[in-house]
């Protein structure tokens, strides 16, 4: 190999870079993220028109970055310039080959030259058409091998412009998990980054993160400057419509009715790879068992291999996760926290209590924990937004702790009897009609402040919750629910399906009947309201809340999502 890479002083490059990963290694089944994709779409045309808006992909460990952008990458046009680096777990060499190597792969797949694994290889099939880009890379590792390893890193960066200079085509450059990049790199990295984003317009900067305060406080801090040049895009778990295709397409034909495929939707909060383990161990068992349709035994069976077992994936996976965050010195409450906090303890001094910790001790695991993307937070709560997580938490791990006066044998039954009651539960809430549920979840509230999808409600104890049927002049009649403080009456109109303009009205109206009380007028609709609706009802300062808000707060107090 080393005659082929003229140039380079010790000539040894990497062959393990795989480079097909940015446009050949497809997700079969890819589901939902269909704003995302859009969204991305459009910044890669809006680069080609000569305007770059960089992008940032937040979310959980697993929750699907990576698959959006394989897909995302694999759909672009050959005209543009992939660089896909992941930056996790890797060291510096690897940095350099996989941005050099996805470069040319790419430059070389749209010039139908051909597709070495291998960058000394693509280096030399590439010289004749981009020499000065070839150049540039050999001084790079030319760099590299005499240990300037600064000097290296500032021209690998700087290769997106010389490239495009040469070439006139536009680059997009992805960096996966790139709060590590430093670790990976060099010191300073991120002030350099910073820098030549700044200056290489004609590239498209693309970068997410698993754990999204430390990006975040990269992104304001170390990269200051551009801060506001990236857009961030929070990644959440699939919506329960995409969970619910995501179940039948995995399932290939094996029937489930509604109500199991429903509480599947709900027991894995959407989280893509959980959906993707248990549907698989369905699938297998399915065929094992020679069924075409999945039961409550089947599913309480796949359920059990995959996360009661203790090498099951899905369990072993939260097993390492507890581990790696009890490791360390003061770090060995986490478990204990982890335990009342799935046990509903949510806010800072019932834990504190209930741990028998001074408040700042558990505060700073908190942090950890919030850090890690593990905890969330709104308001004065503290709570998991992963429902699997925290089952497993409460339902398994606990139990495995605390019962050890019991067997393993125990255990399973115990464990099978709790999640067939489970199902049991699930279905009685699922079948409750809309209002009452709305109702139920009123009775939760206990004068504190939520923050839903951006703005701040404080959410009153109620003395009394009635179903209330109001009509108007105009004879029209609607089903709404009458909420009363000691200090004001809540009026809420509570749908599925739209709420109409008409009914805005006639909520309002009935408002000025009579009572000198306040009024909140809230407007519960699975459905976003049509737009006239909308501006109605904001214009009366009505509260609006749809499907997004009700299940942060069915979450929050621990009851299933509502879903359309
Ligand atoms: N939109 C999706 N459609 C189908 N499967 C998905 C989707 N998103 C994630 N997955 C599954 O979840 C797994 C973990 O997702 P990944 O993209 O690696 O997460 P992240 O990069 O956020 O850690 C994937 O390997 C895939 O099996
Ligand atoms: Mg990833």
């Amino acid at each position: 190999m080393t005659s082929l890479v003229k140039g380079l002083d010790d000539g040894e490059v990497n062959s393990s870079g795989d480079f097909f990963a940015a446009r050949m290694r497809v997700q079969q089944n890819f589901f939902g993220r269909t704003v995302i994709m859009e969204l991305l779409k459009k910044r890669v045309l809006d680069l080609k028109e000569g305007y770059r808006q960089n992008v940032a992909l937040f979310g959980n460990r697993y929750i699907g970055k990576t698959t959006i952008l394989q897909h995302f990458l694999a759909n672009l046009d050959e005209e543009i310039t992939v660089l896909y680096i992941d930056v996790e777990n890797k060291d510096f060499r690897f940095f350099l080959d996989q941005f050099v190597g996805t470069l040319l792969h790419h430059y070389s797949f749209s010039r139908k030259l051909p597709l070495y694994e291998d960058v000394a290889l693509l280096l030399e099939s590439v010289q004749e058409s981009i020499p000065h880009t070839v150049s540039v890379i050999r001084k790079i590792y030319k760099d590299y091998h005499a240990k300037k390893l600064s000097t290296s890193f500032h021209g690998l960066l700087a290769l997106p412009e010389i490239f495009t200079n040469e070439t006139g085509r536009v680059c997009v450059l992805v960096l996966d998990e790139f709060h590590r990049l430093e670790e990976v790199t060099v010191p300073g990295a991120f002030a350099y980054l910073g820098k030549k984003i700044m200056t290489q317009k004609k590239c498209l900067y693309v970068v997410t993160s698993s754990s999204p305060q430390q990006a975040q406080k990269i992104l304001s801090e170390k990269l200051s400057l551009l801060f506001g040049n990236f857009e961030m895009i929070p990644v959440d778990p699939l919506d329960p419509q995409t969970s619910r295709e995501f179940i039948e397409e995995t399932l290939q034909g094996i029937r489930i009715k509604e109500p199991l495929r429903d509480f599947l939707v709900d027991f894995t909060g959407g989280y893509p790879l959980y959906l993707q383990l248990v549907c698989k161990e369905l699938a297998g068992l399915s065929v094992l068992h020679d069924q075409d349709e999945i039961f409550i035994p089947v599913l309480t069976q796949a359920i059990e291999n995959t996360i009661f077992n203790r090498w099951g994936l899905i369990s072993r996976h939260f097993e390492l996760m507890v581990q790696e965050l009890a490791a360390g010195k003061g770090n060995q409450i986490i478990p204990a926290l982890l335990m009342c906090l799935a046990n509903d303890k949510h806010k800072a001094d019932d834990l504190c209590a209930e741990l028998g910790f001074k408040r700042n001790q558990v505060a700073g695991k908190i942090n950890r924990l919030r850090e890690e993307g593990v905890i969330f937070k709104n308001g004065n709560f503290y709570y998991f937004r992963d429902k699997l997580l925290k089952y497993w938490i409460k339902y398994i791990f606990q139990p495995r702790l605390k019962n050890v006066g019991i067997g393993p044998e125990q255990h399973r039954e115990l464990f099978q009897q709790e999640f067939q009651s489970c199902i049991e539960n699930f279905k009685v809430t699922s079948t409750k009609d809309l209002p009452l549920r709305v109702m139920e979840l009123l009775y939760c509230f206990d004068n504190e402040a939520f923050d839903l999808n951006g703005r701040k409600y404080k959410l009153p104890l109620f003395r009394e919750i009635l179903p209330w049927k109001i009509s108007n002049e105009q004879g029209q009649s609607l089903n709404v629910i009458k909420a009363l403080t000691n200090e004001d009456v809540w009026l809420i109109a509570v749908k599925g399906e739209n709420v109409s303009e008409a009914e805005v009205s006639a909520l309002l109206e009935e408002s000025r009947k009579d009572a000198p009380k306040p009024r909140r007028h809230l407007i519960i609709s699975l459905k976003t309201l049509d737009e006239n609706t909308r501006l109605k009802a904001l214009q009366e300062r009505c509260w609006i809340w749809n499907e997004e808000e009700i299940n942060t707060l069915l979450t929050l107090f621990n009851k299933p999502y509502i879903s359309r």
